[in-house]
């Protein structure tokens, strides 16, 4: 992940209470960064890729199907807790939502009528734009600043957009957290900490670990929506790069790597083929994988631990009865949140609460 690209703001709009902001990308461009994917062995393709205007609606598919559990039980865990989570952090609260997408579960946040802000991010512009408007609409306690961003790389302009308020809560849902590699989600962790003050708080979602079937359900759901996800990836490079990946040609593949703990998603070439991408022509074996994407599955001990590592006491964790998936409280501490002082007996122990729903049969 290259953090140190340079990216310019600017405001695209505004009404009242509601602002847009947009940083455009730096310099390399999503040519450029395909082919270092696709010319590096294993092939690989850099995931923010699958979320332009189809990907982020195809996502929004996949979060009601039935085998794709995360969603559910995370929003069913956040509508109970909700109230008890925001009075744990403070009133007057600036909610900052890191790949908000349609900004549902910032939602369930607003509703407790703890929060005066509301900051979601996005790197798909159209998407954000609509959903911040009806956000705005129907909170209207709320000031929004919606921020187009590629926030892997532009989280450090943020901190002077961010609107005044008592306390921040960055709300990071969704399991998010799990694509990535364990020494990124922690560097992002890292700047996460960074956009914070003392006692502001992180709010985040994360992917338990649990047996293998439901895990690759959950990623290869029977009605084949994740795979048009992965799938519309090479879509997305005919349209924007004017490749010719012929997709009845390729296949989606989810795989658990258990050593690893993590799901893996790949697209699978089904023969030899070549295929032409921007001014290259990409040669492919016959079942030879991209890997399009990770997703990891913690436990409330291991995550615990790297957040420590980046500064982040935990106050609390939430968990559906199956514990298929937690939500977990942190607070940055005092002294810059030296990791030294937050492990060990620096940490305060919580038992995990449960809710009534969520979980494996639904
Ligand atoms: N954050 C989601 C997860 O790890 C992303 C995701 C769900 C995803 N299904 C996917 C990414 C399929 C790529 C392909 O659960």
């Amino acid at each position: 992940m290259d953090i140190s690209r340079t990216q310019t703001a600017q405001l695209v709009g505004h009404r009242s209470r509601v602002n847009f902001t947009r940083f455009e990308a730096g310099a390399r461009t999503m040519e450029e960064e395909v082919l270092a994917g696709l010319r590096s062995s294993p092939k690989r393709i850099p995931s923010k890729y699958l979320y332009d205007a189809e990907g982020s609606r195809l996502f929004d598919r996949i979060c009601d199907l039935p085998d794709y559990y995360p969603t559910r039980t995370e929003t069913a865990i956040l509508k109970e807790h909700a109230r008890t989570i925001l009075d744990l952090i403070g009133p007057d609260l600036c909610i900052i939502e890191p790949g908000a997408g349609a900004c549902g579960k910032g939602r369930l946040l607003l509703e407790t009528r703890r929060a005066s802000a509301f900051v979601p991010l996005d790197i798909s512009t159209d998407f954000l734009q609509g959903a911040a408007l009806d956000v705005a609409d129907n909170f209207p306690h709320v000031s929004v600043h919606a921020v187009a961003m590629d926030f892997l790389t532009g989280l450090d302009s943020l901190k002077p957009l961010l609107p005044p308020a008592a306390k921040r809560l960055i709300f990071y849902a969704g399991s998010s957290i799990g694509n990535f590699d364990p020494p990124d989600a922690a560097s992002l962790l890292g700047r996460f900490h960074a956009l914070l003050d003392e006692g502001d708080g992180l709010l985040i979602g994360y992917d338990l670990q649990k047996d293998r079937d439901a895990l690759t359900r959950a990623y290869d759901d029977s009605e084949g929506v994740t795979a048009s996800f992965n799938l519309n990836l090479l879509a997305r490079f005919n349209r924007e790069l004017g490749a010719d990946f012929d997709l009845s040609r390729f296949r989606h593949v989810a795989v658990y790597n258990e050593a690893k703990s993590r799901i893996e998603m790949h697209l699978e070439s089904i023969a030899a083929q070549r295929v032409r991408v921007g001014k290259e022509s990409v040669a492919f074996d016959a079942f030879e994988r991209m890997h399009t994407e990770s997703s990891y599955k913690y436990t409330v001990e291991g995550f615990d631990a790297m957040a420590a590592a980046s500064g982040f006491r935990r106050l609390e964790v939430w968990m559906d009865p199956a514990s298929y998936f937690a939500v977990g409280l942190y607070v940055k501490d005092g002294a810059g949140g030296s990791p030294s002082l937050l492990t060990g007996h620096g940490m305060k122990s919580v038992k995990a609460l449960t809710v009534a729903s969520g979980g494996r049969q639904a």
